[in-house]
């Protein structure tokens, strides 16, 4: 689903973001991503998304070689995945239903199917009661489960998350994060970045570990790692 081989990332400015990374992402794992500040990950999601282009190496991603996807297909690949950031990225000026629907409406999909999937998808956040209000009547939580909602409406096979839990409180974070589990399970594959080590901790999922756009470690759950 996921494969990165011998991947560098070097910006316009000379920083070294990434050194020959290699790793792949089955279908329907759950993957954390972690390091410290700058390490990388970012980057790695930059790759991902084909925001940023590799220095070196071969980034494919949901069955599209990123290195020679047309300008045309990116459209299409976007599409293909579903993708959460730190800031949620609402629009202030619609309510929680139509920052849903306007994933769906932008690409032409018929109004009968947004009426069906988008209350659908707002259930499975557990937003249903606030389909009418606005971003900023919602707590930083909500924010994130409705771009999360908006993420999941086009029913993506793959679910990327960079630092989704950075800008809310602890207690809110691990919902978010079980919720993410919860999609997993449905079948959806999940890449996190995160720095956040409790909440890594208490999932037995993967952990790749990045430092100075270096691989660190490779673990199949973060104990294994962290007992060396
Ligand atoms: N657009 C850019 N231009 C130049 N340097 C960048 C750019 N984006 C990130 N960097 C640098 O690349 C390194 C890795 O950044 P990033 O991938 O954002 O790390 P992380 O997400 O782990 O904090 C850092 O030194 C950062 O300053
Ligand atoms: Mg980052």
């Amino acid at each position: 689903m996921i494969e990165f081989t011998n991947v560098s990332k070097v910006y316009e400015n000379g920083t070294k973001a990434l050194s020959n990374l290699s790793l792949s992402v089955d279908k329907g794992e759950f993957v954390f991503v972690v390091g410290p500040s700058g390490a990388g990950k970012s980057t790695f999601i930059k790759l991902l998304l084909r925001e940023e282009t590799p220095t070196k190496g071969i980034v494919k991603v949901n069955g599209y070689n990123l290195n020679k996807i047309k300008k045309r297909q990116i459209p299409q690949f976007r599409r293909s995945l579903g993708v959460v950031f730190q800031d949620f990225r609402l629009i202030p000026q619609m309510t929680v239903y139509d920052n849903v629907a306007f994933a769906l409406r932008v690409t032409n999909v018929a109004s009968r199917s947004i009426r069906q999937r988008v209350p659908y998808v707002l259930g499975l956040v557990g937003l249903a009661a606030k389909a009418r209000n606005y971003p900023d009547q919602l707590s930083g939580g909500e924010q994130q489960r409705v771009a999360l909602a908006r993420a999941l409406v086009n029913n993506p096979p793959l679910l990327i998350a960079d630092e989704p839990t950075g800008n809310i409180d602890p207690e809110l974070s691990l919902e978010i994060v079980e919720l993410l589990n919860e999609i997993n399970k449905c079948g959806t594959t999940v890449v996190m970045v995160t720095h956040e080590h409790e909440l890594v901790a208490r999932f037995g999922h993967r952990v790749i570990s990045i430092d100075h756009g270096s691989l660190v470690s490779d673990a199949d759950e973060w104990g294994s790692f962290y007992e060396g």
